[in-house]
């Protein structure tokens, strides 16, 4: 062999080996995904886009599990009584919705999308939810028509003190700031108060302000990228961070995040991932995850049968990021926590408090603006810095226009300086998830007790409802809710959200009328089931439907 062979020869090994790791790595990777459709980012985009729409008409919208006529009719009668009811005490709140709907995309959207497509057009057409509220009092908001409503929403987890703590913290903290007004740039005195003690609250060094929880995440991860090098950010199956595209690499946006590995919550093949990858800036915790871990938000829309399910098991989550912690600490990894939602619900000290990990870059938004929007990322002093002392040019550049808003500030202060009273101090006080859960557990005694077939699952204040029987109709409860004066958000009974002014008077009025809904549905029959049914063929038949319906489409196009 002369010496140009060998040399060959020793390049296509060389690229074998290289191969070889590379398909290593491949398939390292697969098993860190999770099996579910949500774990897989570019696949669920993928057969978003194959899904077609159909609906069901008035006479398929009963019985489209195949239910006795008895029973369709049952539930026929009872969604006309919502009807009417929905009709005359929704009356004007339905109007003015329906006035704007047409120029507001957001409306037509969350329209669109509160129950299964199937279903939605039929819903939208007799029970018109409405958009507008006029007013709010303790735990209560009051519509256009004058009706009052407890209010499980919790403004997407901003409400967390009670409306009239905000209304108090917006107001003292804008007559805090009036003398400056608008001026943006130099920093109202309010910011320096503001930035000991949320450095304090954090136990990390430094504070960057921005007007969202989505622009806080952004500006954490690419810090987290300019200081490691590195290209990759891990984010847990179904956790949600905003709306930001690196984020959000599946259905919602167009845009493939080819930056981005979705990996499985709680897994030790995503630990092996960590350990052995050197291309990994930053994983990203959304602390949220451990009430459903990879599990997606579960709004009603995806209610197709009896499937969600959610349990809380604290000790079980907390070992797995102290195990997280330490793979990233030892990989030069940035553990980064978004505690834009759960921050200032679980303890005053948020998630890192809560169980017991330090991450190196916080995230928090929400509540922590008192009122008005706000995001905030609190960080290591090294990682936060924007800049490079040998490397002039190359910076990490972030600013926005109204960061650091001094009324935002002055609404802050007076939420952080909340932390600090006796008052706070009681509503956390050392009981606050015993409180929660024993309200849950009550709740769920008060359900089992009268062979109801749903149930609560929480994380602390933060309540999801699960489902026991593997019906198709699950999402009807929203509805039946809100008759008895209850107010969800758009998604529905995927998540509840209580504030911590409840009292226990306040929780057992929820929960009579709780039990009172669930009663009518099932007396209505939307809980009737086939013995046989499964929520596995539940979506067997659905996928069938699917099938037929594409398929016909695409032969009404060939015909055409
Ligand atoms: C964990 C988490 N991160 C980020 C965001 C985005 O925050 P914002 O809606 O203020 O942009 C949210 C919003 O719900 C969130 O829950």
């Amino acid at each position: 062999m002369d010496a140009t062979v060998l040399a060959f020869s020793g390049l296509g090994a060389t690229a074998v080996v290289a191969s070889l790791a590379r398909l290593r790595r491949r398939l390292q990777l697969s098993h860190a995904k999770h099996r579910s459709l949500t774990g897989h980012a570019r696949m669920s985009r993928r057969i978003a886009a194959l899904i077609p729409f159909y609906d069901y008409g008035e006479d398929r919208f009963f019985c489209s599990d195949a239910a006795p006529p008895e029973v369709a009719s049952r539930r026929r009668d009872g969604f006309a009584r919502l009807a009417d009811l929905y009709a005359t005490r929704f009356a004007a709140t339905a109007r003015q919705t329906a006035e704007v709907a047409g120029s507001i995309s957001d409306v037509q959207f969350t329209d669109a999308y509160r129950v299964p497509f199937q279903y939605s057009r039929h819903v939208r057409t007799h029970l018109r939810a409405g958009t507008f509220v006029q007013a709010s009092d303790g735990v209560t908001i009051t519509d256009l028509d004058g009706n009052r409503f407890y209010d499980l929403t919790g403004s997407y987890g901003v409400n967390l003190f009670g409306h009239d703590f905000y209304k108090g913290s917006m107001e003292r903290g804008l007559a805090r700031v009036r003398d400056l007004g608008l001026m943006l740039g130099p920093y109202h005195p309010v910011v320096a108060d503001n930035v000991r003690r949320l450095t304090k609250i954090s136990g990390l060094d430094e504070v960057s302000f921005h007007m969202s929880g989505t622009e806080a995440v952004m500006q954490a991860v690419r810090l987290a990228r300019y200081h490691t090098r590195r290209r990759y950010l891990v984010r847990f199956c179904g956790a949600y961070h905003g709306w930001w595209g690196d984020v959000q690499p599946g259905v919602g946006n167009p845009q493939p995040a080819r930056d981005t590995l979705t990996l499985a919550d709680m897994s030790e093949q995503t630990l092996a991932v960590l350990r052995t990858r050197r291309d990994i800036a930053c994983v990203l915790v959304n602390p949220l995850q451990a009430l459903h871990p990879n599990g997606a938000a579960p709004a009603d829309t995806s209610l197709v049968d009896g499937a969600r399910a959610a349990q809380f098991d604290k000790a079980a989550y907390a070992d797995w990021l102290k195990r997280l912690r330490a793979v990233c600490s030892e990989r030069g990894i940035v553990l980064i926590f978004d505690e834009v939602f759960v921050g200032f619900r679980l303890a005053p000290g948020g998630a890192q408090e809560y169980f017991g990990v330090r991450a190196d870059l916080v995230t928090y938004g929400k509540t922590v603006g008192g009122g008005f929007p706000v995001g905030v990322v609190c960080g290591r002093r090294d990682l936060m810095k924007r800049f490079r002392d040998d490397r002039p040019a190359d910076i990490c550049f972030a600013r926005g226009t109204f960061n650091a808003h001094p009324a935002v500030m002055g609404a802050m202060s007076e939420f952080l300086a909340f932390l600090d009273t006796p008052k706070a101090r009681a509503l956390y006080g050392n009981s606050l998830d015993e409180r929660w859960n024993d309200r849950a557990a009550r709740l769920n005694g008060r359900l089992a007790a009268e062979g109801l077939a749903v149930r609560v699952a929480n994380l602390s204040s933060i309540w999801t409802v699960c489902y026991t029987k593997p019906s198709r109709y699950n999402w009807m409860l929203q509805y039946y809710l809100r008759a008895e004066g209850l107010a969800l958000s758009w998604i529905g009974t995927g998540r509840l959200i209580f504030s911590l002014d409840y009292s226990d008077a306040d929780f057992e009025a929820v929960a009579d009328r709780f039990v009172a809904a669930a009663r009518a549905m099932e007396r209505d029959g939307w809980w009737w089931c086939d013995p046989a049914a499964t929520n596995k063929s539940i979506r067997r038949g659905i996928l069938k439907e699917m099938i037929a319906q594409r398929w016909a489409s695409l032969r009404g196009r060939r015909a055409a």
